[in-house]
């Protein structure tokens, strides 16, 4: 994989943020942290911002229809109860852009066999038995380029796990760059940082906190009322030991590290901060103050998620205006492509 910078000449960009979530159900404190917190501050920040339900994503495993559809209204209403205003903010879901589909099959023409065989996110989902995943659960980093490379979007937050397909967006538009002699797609930089890039398991700090774990004990779900958030924060896993006062002593200790990142972010501090304020407390006593601090910044979400989800028509009128003030801005960068790459066009 290579590592290149922004050239120079890549000031030609302007400032445009792109970042997407699959309306694949099962919405998690991981979304939240690593993802819509940090879409609300980059909305807030001197950016034009897109953020986009996708839906051509989610269907690279098997989606019920109906569900599908329901959770992509669900998705853009926890867009909207996080912060993410329709007025500044661009939202709207993948397929309604059929120029995402477009730009994906050329990437398919541009990204190597071998750079999707090594994508740990492929090899994971797809698990034992590969031959039975679908040829798109193999393609879905090439289409997650175009996402990106179609608003010639200059930065992508995301959490760490999006990290090694974020590389894979570069090369594509590297090689395409190199391929056609011209400078066209930008190279786009990941946003992934914070205290919260990466929540683990509250069962076991080894292992990401996902939507598919087995145990419902394992994560926050952006549906749980008061009571299970308590529940499930009382019963994380923790070990004997004090909190320390300082980051370097949550070392070796990952569900110590990943409690405090996880108070740290719903808080807007930094871990430092939280155990400059903390340090030497028990769990038995920080853990009600976790509890405390998620209810306060997730009820008022989740309750406000439930009132945008009784008017579903507003829900798709915002979406159907993102989706056409997103087209405005992709329609003639696919135009572009297709003549740089030598489609005859009428
Ligand atoms: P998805 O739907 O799996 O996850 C959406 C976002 O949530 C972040 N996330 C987490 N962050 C921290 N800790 C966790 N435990 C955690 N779990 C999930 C993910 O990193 C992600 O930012 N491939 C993407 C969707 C996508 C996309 C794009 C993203 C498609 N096209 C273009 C950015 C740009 C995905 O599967 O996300």
């Amino acid at each position: 994989m290579s590592d290149a910078v922004q050239t120079p000449s890549q000031s030609q960009f302007t400032k445009r943020v792109f970042s997407g979530i699959q309306p694949s159900g099962g919405l998690t404190l991981g979304n939240y942290l690593g993802a819509v917190k940090r879409f609300v501050e980059m909305q807030q920040a001197d950016y034009e911002t897109l953020y986009c339900m996708v839906d051509l994503h989610a269907i690279t495993v098997w989606q019920d229809p109906e569900t599908l559809r329901f959770r992509t209204r669900e998705l853009a209403a926890f867009f909207i109860a996080s912060g993410l205003d329709p007025a500044k903010s661009i939202l709207f879901n993948q397929s309604a852009v059929p120029e995402h589909a477009q730009l994906g099959w050329i990437f398919n023409c541009v990204a190597r066999m071998g750079w999707m065989q090594r994508m740990t996110q492929f090899k994971d989902k797809a698990g034992k038995n590969a031959q039975n995943a679908s040829l798109g659960l193999f393609g879905y980093p090439a289409l997650m380029a175009a996402d990106i490379l179609l608003y010639h979007a200059t930065h992508v937050p995301v959490g760490d796990d999006q990290k090694q397909h974020l590389e894979l967006t570069r090369d594509i538009a590297i090689k395409f760059n190199h391929d056609f002699g011209v400078d066209f797609f930008p190279i786009t930089e990941p946003v992934i940082g914070g205290p919260a890039a990466r929540v683990m398991s509250l069962r076991d700090g080894s292992k990401k906190m996902s939507k598919s774990d087995p145990s419902d004990l394992s994560r926050i779900n952006m549906s749980d009322d008061t009571d299970t958030i308590a529940q499930k924060f009382r019963k994380a896993k923790t070990d004997p030991d004090a909190l320390p006062s300082e980051a370097d002593g949550l070392e070796g200790r990952p569900e110590a590290r990943n409690l405090v990142g996880i108070y740290a972010a719903l808080g807007d501090e930094t871990v430092d901060q939280v155990l400059a304020d903390v340090g030497g407390k028990q769990f038995s006593e920080f853990k009600p103050m976790l509890v405390d601090r998620a209810v306060e910044k997730l009820a008022p979400i989740s309750t406000e998620m439930a009132r945008l989800m009784q008017d579903t028509t507003e829900l798709d009128r915002v979406l159907k205006d993102g989706s056409q003030r997103a087209r405005a801005i992709a329609a003639p960068i696919l135009k572009k492509t297709y003549d740089i790459v030598g489609m005859l066009q009428s």
